[in-house]
Formats: C-alpha cells, structure tokens, sequence
C-alpha cells in the first residue's frame, strides 16, 4: 500500500540533505553576520586624556597654540580629527586650554598678541584671553578643557 503518508527515500534523502544543509549554514553564517555587524553597532566613546607637554614650555600670559590629531574608528569607519588649544598659562600651575574653535559655527580663532585677543575670520568675533566673548555673533565663550598637572606635565580630558 502506497499512500500519500509515506515517505520515499528520494524524499528522505532530500528532507535530511535540506536540513543538514540549515545547520551548517546557520553554523557558518551567525558567525560570519556577527563579525561583519557588530563594529557597526558598537557605540565608541572617546573619553581620553591627551597629554599636551610640558608646562614649563609655555610662557604666563602668552596663549600658545598646541595641535594633535585623534583618530576614532566608529564601526567600520575610521576618522582623523585635528584639534586646536590654546594654553594659557597663569603664574604657577594656574593653567587654561581653551579650544579653538569659535562657539559661532566653529571657525578656527586665531591668538592677536597686538590685540589682545582671539579673533575669529568668518563673522569678525573676538575673544578675550580668558576666552570670554568681546564682540561678535558667538553665544558662548570658547570651550575649554578639564586639565591635569601631574610631575610637570600638563595634560587634558578629551570628551566626545
Ligand atoms: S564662526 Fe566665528 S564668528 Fe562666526
């Protein structure tokens, strides 16, 4: 008797050959999915301290402008940032590094020791030693840096 309930061996090898042929696919490619999409949905925050230099290198009241580069891998992405920093060394340890971008729309400032301030090229702002805004469209004075001395050398808490 030969029903629609039975099971040739054509049909059998073929179930067993499909079912085999799932497992070692999904043995295989979790893996592979995994490893090409998890750096894409890894969330990377940079929170590090740069270190800037020596203290004694920078003059009391003269700003002086130190620039690094970070790169940042975001996923499979991997950028290069520049930065800018002012040091402003007061007397002592006493120390302020301000960025140098413009609170504006992030024009780079640059350090006038004729003018006594930083001033911005695209909208003619203007900035005090301090960072304080003198005059301009700025909405906040320049940002500065959580900053650290430690055995002289003066470092600063880059945040991102
Ligand atoms: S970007 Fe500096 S004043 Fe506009």
């Amino acid at each position: 008797m030969s029903g629609s309930h039975n099971l040739s061996r054509r049909d059998f090898t073929k179930a067993v050959m499909t079912f085999v042929g799932a497992v070692m696919g999904a043995v295989v490619g979790i893996p592979v999915a995994g490893y090409l999409v998890s750096p894409a949905v890894k969330a990377q925050k940079t929170d590090a301290w740069v270190t800037i230099g020596p203290l004694d290198d920078y003059t009391a009241g003269q700003p002086a402008l130190f620039s690094f580069t970070r790169a940042k891998v975001n996923g499979w992405e991997k950028t290069v940032n520049s930065y800018g920093v002012y040091v402003v060394r007061a007397e002592g340890d006493a120390v302020k590094v301000l960025s140098n971008a413009c609170t504006h729309l992030g024009c780079r400032v640059t350090w006038q020791q004729d003018q006594n301030a930083y001033t911005c090229p695209c909208h003619d702002a203007r900035f005090g030693r301090d960072g304080e805004v003198l005059s301009g469209p700025p909405p906040r004075a320049l940002d500065g840096y959580e900053t650290r001395v430690e055995n002289g050398t003066l470092s600063i808490r880059l945040l991102e």
